[in-house]
């Protein structure tokens, strides 16, 4: 039985982490669960569970949850002072880092501090942090495994060779709901349109991402962390079926993919389990529905946030940090239809073009480049 946090419980990964931990109920409990303000469905999630903590970093729904969870054994906790008793839990030996933006930083970060295995979602932090994430976990023997389908299928294809021997690595994308459209279109398209993506149910701000590509953006930061490679090292290839998760290019030009139907339990399930596979009672992969498989070349002229994010990892330093704050107000931006779409990645270009990066030491240094980085998009937007 394997202890598990999952911060992030009422998003689109934290429900599906649920999910999985409800089909194995032999090998994980989940002792806390963690959301920002859906206090009703957290206290729903409870009262299946029954978590030793639950914590709402909201402080406005907190009295509603204490009196839901009132006949039950569980320690009701606002915001970080709630993270703090999780990840200070020693039977908690999991935590999934599964909020969006950059909340959960310091609760990720304090989770590897104290020797936890991170499974995360969380690309946000990544990028920001990935310093300091990766100094963490080498100093503790901690281990990060990677949620996100694409870098849990890197992490899975590596392991066919040594890290030496790895000459890059193929990250794919979908290419969004706006692969097709002409350039010119693009400029006017709504928030109801970015948020219809083809293939993945997400939450708003990655929905968004996609469309953008930022997302990919902040997958080439996040595979540079993850996997101590050189931003030359990774490539973006567009696969609208995305069936193939990524690949592993080695030095002997061998190729190696992870493929699967798109379905995020598959990878929150190995984060959670690894090494060991579990048996899942879907239908599986089935070849004849998935006759096509097709990779095309990203177009950066209609998507120039993908070079964003090769310029952010080339920079090093804040530059992440910096991509990542302008791109979370340009995003909301875009959805008060404040901004319109092409801006998105304008404005993160913008406020980077500005920013003279500075070596990450401390979360700090971090918080420091993220503010201003707000500051600079927000008054762009
Ligand atoms: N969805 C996917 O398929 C997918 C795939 C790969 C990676 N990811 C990454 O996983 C992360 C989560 O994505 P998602 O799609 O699950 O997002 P989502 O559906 O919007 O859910 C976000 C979660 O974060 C919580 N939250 C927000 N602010 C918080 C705060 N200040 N304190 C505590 N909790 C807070 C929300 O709580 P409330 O709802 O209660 O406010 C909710 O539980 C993102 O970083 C995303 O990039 C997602």
């Amino acid at each position: 039985m394997k202890g598990v946090a999952v911060l992030g419980s009422t998003g689109s990964i934290g429900r599906n982490a649920l999910q999985v931990a409800a089909d194995h109920p032999d090998r994980f409990r989940i002792l806390a669960l963690a959301a920002g303000r859906n206090w009703r469905l957290l206290a729903e999630q409870a009262r299946r569970f029954v978590p030793r903590y639950c914590v709402l970093s909201d402080p406005s729904g907190i009295g509603e949850l204490r009196r839901e969870l009132d006949s039950l054994p569980v320690e009701v906790l606002a915001g970080p002072e709630g993270w703090d008793a999780i990840v200070g839990d020693p039977d908690v030996e999991t935590v999934l880092l599964a909020v969006v933006g950059a909340a959960g930083l310091p609760a990720a970060v304090a989770a590897l501090r104290s020797g936890k295995r991170l499974a995360i979602a969380n690309k946000e932090c990544l990028v920001m942090a990935g310093e300091i994430f990766s100094a963490a976990a080498e100093e503790q023997g901690a281990e990060i495994l990677p949620v996100d389908s694409e870098h849990s299928a890197i992490f899975q294809a590596i392991r066919a060779g040594r890290p030496a021997e790895v000459r890059r690595v193929i990250l794919t994308a979908s290419g969004g709901p706006f692969r097709r459209m002409p350039r010119t279109a693009i400029e006017n398209v709504t928030p109801e349109e970015a948020l219809r993506h083809p293939i993945w149910s997400m939450g708003e701000k990655i929905t968004i991402d996609s469309a953008t590509m930022m997302n990919k953006a902040l997958e080439i930061l996040e595979a540079k962390w993850l996997f101590g490679l050189r931003p030359d090292q990774i490539e973006v290839a567009v696969h609208p079926q995305s069936i193939v998760h990524s690949m592993v290019e080695f030095h002997d030009g061998a190729v190696v993919a992870q493929m699967g139907v798109p379905d995020m339990k598959i990878p929150i399930q190995f984060a959670l389990s690894y090494p060991d596979r579990l048996p899942r009672s879907d239908p599986g992969f089935r070849f004849r529905d998935f006759a096509e498989l097709t990779f095309e070349e990203p177009d950066t002229g209609k998507f120039p946030a993908l070079r964003l994010g090769h310029a952010a990892a080339e920079a090093g330093g804040t530059m992440g940090a910096v991509l990542n704050a302008a791109n979370e107000v340009a995003v909301q931006g875009f959805l008060d239809r404040r901004i319109r779409f092409p801006r998105i990645a304008a404005i993160v270009e913008e406020v980077m073009a500005t920013h003279d990066p500075r070596p990450v030491r401390s979360l700090e240094d971090v918080t420091e480049a993220d503010r201003w980085a707000r500051t600079e998009a927000q008054r762009l937007v």
